[in-house]
């Protein structure tokens, strides 16, 4: 089920105050994404996959997720991941099969929202991703939300 607007504006909303009470209280990446992780799964009932993708050296390893099984490397360029990481910019993918080059590690999976995790110099540390078994579950409403809730990833923003 794809919550409406209004309702995943409340759903971010509550998630992101969890985040931040979390947050403030820990200063390791991994913890945190940890935190992350969870409570934004948690929050998206249009989630079967939620997590990230950390930067290491020339390509992404799997790091804290909820969902099934993720490929554990992406190479730089390659999928989604791989793509929102080269580009700096946050991917919503309507329809994974229409993407070139997209990996699918869940076959349920058919639409995707991947968005960049920078560090205070605004340097790409990991990307974010969420996937669904529905076709159009993200729009610009998960983009804005996720991308303010990353803004302070990190202490950025704060
Ligand atoms: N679909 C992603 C790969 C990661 S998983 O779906 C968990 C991509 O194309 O980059």
């Amino acid at each position: 089920m794809i919550p409406s607007a209004e309702e995943k504006r409340a759903r971010y909303a509550a998630a992101r105050e969890q985040l931040t009470a979390l947050w403030a209280g820990e200063t390791d990446t991994i913890a945190r994404m940890a935190a992350a992780a969870c409570i934004l799964h948690e929050a998206m009932p249009h989630a079967i996959w939620t997590g990230f993708y950390r930067v290491a050296g020339s390509g992404l390893v799997i790091g804290p997720y909820q969902g099934s099984p993720g490929c554990s490397r992406i190479a730089w360029g390659r999928g989604v991941c791989g793509t929102a990481w080269a580009s700096g910019e946050t991917q919503v993918v309507a329809d994974v099969h229409e993407f070139p080059g997209h990996i699918a590690c869940d076959s349920r999976a058919e639409s995707e929202i991947v968005v960049p995790v920078r560090d205070r110099r605004g340097t790409v540390i990991a990307v974010f991703d969420v996937d669904s078994a529905e076709k159009g579950a993200f729009d610009e409403v998960d983009r804005e939300e996720l991308e303010a809730i990353f803004a302070t990833f990190q202490g950025r923003g704060e």
